[in-house]
């Protein structure tokens, strides 16, 4: 039987963690959608406008070989719509979301999985920057 997965996330200066994430996220099931969260979500949610556009993190997603489609995340708050428009058999999110996604185990199975120590975008940004 076909297993959908959905994860979120920005993807931002996309980096070995996002791909670890996402390769473990396939793992899970038979195909894999993406939400990315969008410019102006991610100003209210990070305080900072993207390096790169919705449409350039979009491109990048949609372009490895492990992710199947890719869609934009407009609001936090839509979380529920969007996996039952996505069908989600299961939610993948990165461990340092534990539990905040648990209500959301009456229509599919979560799954959080390990971060990849020791890389984000934030730390690439600011080492850049130095
Ligand atoms: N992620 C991960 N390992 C990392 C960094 C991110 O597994 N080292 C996962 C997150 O848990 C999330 C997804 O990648 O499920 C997208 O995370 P995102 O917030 O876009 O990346 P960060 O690098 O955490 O970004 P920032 O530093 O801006 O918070």
């Amino acid at each position: 039987m076909e297993k959908r997965v959905v994860t979120f996330g920005t993807f931002d200066v996309f980096h070995v963690g996002h791909l670890r994430i996402l390769e473990g996220a396939s793992r899970l099931g038979s195909s894999l959608a993406v939400g990315v969260s969008s410019d102006l979500l991610n100003m209210s949610k990070k305080g900072r406008t993207p390096v790169y556009s919705q449409e350039e993190r979009m491109a990048i997603v949609a372009a490895l070989r492990c992710v199947d489609s890719v869609f934009v995340e407009e609001s936090l708050e839509q979380k529920r719509e969007y996996l039952i428009q996505h069908k989600a058999d299961v939610l993948v999110m990165g461990d340092d979301w534990a539990g905040r996604f648990d209500e959301f185990s009456d229509i599919c199975k979560v799954v959080y999985l390990p971060r990849t120590p020791s890389i984000s975008t934030t730390t690439i940004i600011e080492k850049i920057r130095l």
